[in-house]
């Protein structure tokens, strides 16, 4: 017997509120109709306001890679010196790029149940004075861990070193500040922790990003990848470079919406208080964190490693087949499972049930757990918060 999909505890995409999905069901309309024009200038300001900006934003239509590979091929060029930091697979995938587009890629790659560490960047660069570009992952989804972005982006600030920051599982679930910490590209998503419906890129970018970027040649230009359309058409002539979907921005300006209705800060503590349920279940049920300290782990997933005699892939699909919670496995990161906390899961009972879930589907592989522990853990940390 299969059981029906009652949670949706992945990493994303990750259950909409009853609100995002109603906005998304909004009548199509013409996209130059002065309706949806007015929806998306609003919709642009809110996600500058979520993003804690005054630069240019962006709102690419297509899943946060588009504006990941936006933002590479505009800022990549040819013997340009790029640090990269690799926490995760994510991170090792901008490296790719980064020599795709035939710039140098210099890498500070730390195992992916770590982060990278600031002094190290610090010195890195000290050392590097060649150095133009950074590129970092601010919440490495797939390993669960987050980097440092505070230190790391006021010191490139400092330097004159231009950041491209990959925040798509960071915004709303941990502090994130551009214009305070001095960040010049920043990508993210509305279907991680903002709760919304995936396949929208926000793209924020600094007045020195742009002087970069339209000095490029090689920049796309009239192209889906292109920056420079958005802000030539778009942002100075008012005219879309192709056709945004109307229904998914009817449900990004909901979702914002919510966010700055709940506001930023509150919403991230509600991610870290749904974190610590989550931990604590994990550690009662006897397994471990994959991530190597509290202070590394992201407080939108939780991470848990895994015996070698359970396979992540097998877990998750175990887990949704009997229990009907749909977990995320491991994603190129290792043998790890992971619960989501994102968005409207991020509170109350969830994390407790993805514990549940992962701790029965273990033993139902063959796996020890204290399920009794577990829970007792789990809900011990809820009561707790609860009675606050
Ligand atoms: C850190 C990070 N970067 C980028 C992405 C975007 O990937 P995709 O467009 O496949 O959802 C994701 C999605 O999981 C992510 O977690």
């Amino acid at each position: 017997m299969s059981a029906p999909l009652d949670f949706t505890l992945s990493a994303g995409p990750v259950a909409a509120s009853p609100r995002t999905l109603a906005a998304l069901g909004e009548p199509i309309t013409y996209h130059y109709d002065p309706d949806f024009l007015a929806l998306f200038r609003r919709t642009q300001a809110k996600a500058a306001q979520v993003m804690q900006t005054t630069n240019d934003v962006l709102l690419m239509q297509g899943e946060a890679i588009l504006g990941l590979e936006a933002g590479a091929s505009a800022l990549f060029t040819p013997g340009a010196h790029v640090l990269n930091l690799v926490q995760g697979v994510f991170g090792k995938g901008m490296g790719y790029w980064i020599t795709g587009f035939g710039a140098i890629l210099h890498e500070i790659e730390v195992p992916y149940n770590d982060a990278v560490d600031p002094s190290d960047v610090i010195a890195y660069l000290d050392a590097n004075p060649q150095i133009e570009i950074l590129t970092v992952v601010a919440s490495e989804t797939p390993s669960g861990t987050v980097c440092n972005i505070e230190a790391i982006g006021r010191a490139c600030a400092e330097r004159g070193v231009v950041t491209f920051v990959d925040v798509v599982s960071g915004v709303g679930g941990m502090p994130f500040n551009v214009d305070a910490w001095g960040l010049d590209v920043c990508v993210a998503g509305l279907q991680k922790c903002l709760g919304g419906p995936p396949g929208v890129s926000i793209v924020t970018v600094s007045p020195r990003a742009w002087e970069r970027i339209n000095a490029n040649p090689d920049a796309p230009r009239d192209s889906y990848l292109s920056m420079l359309d958005w802000k030539i058409k778009w942002l100075e002539n008012g005219a879309f470079p192709y056709t945004p979907s109307v229904s998914d921005m009817h449900g990004a300006e909901s979702c914002l919406d919510q966010a700055l209705e709940e506001g930023i800060d509150n919403m991230i503590q509600r991610h870290a208080r749904a974190a610590e349920v989550a931990r604590a279940g994990v550690l009662g049920l006897g397994l471990e964190l994959w991530a190597k300290s509290d202070d590394v782990a992201a407080w939108c997933v939780t991470s848990v490693r895994l015996a070698d005699n359970i396979d992540h892939v097998e877990l998750r699909t175990l887990a949704r087949a009997r229990y009907g919670v749909m977990l995320s496995s491991g994603q190129g990161a290792g043998n790890l499972i992971r619960i989501g906390h994102m968005g409207p899961t991020a509170r109350g009972m969830y994390p407790v049930v993805g514990v549940a879930a992962v701790g029965q589907a273990i033993r139902d592989l063959g796996g020890t757990v204290d399920l009794g522990a577990g829970h007792e853990q789990a809900m011990g940390v809820l009561a707790r918060q609860m009675a606050l």
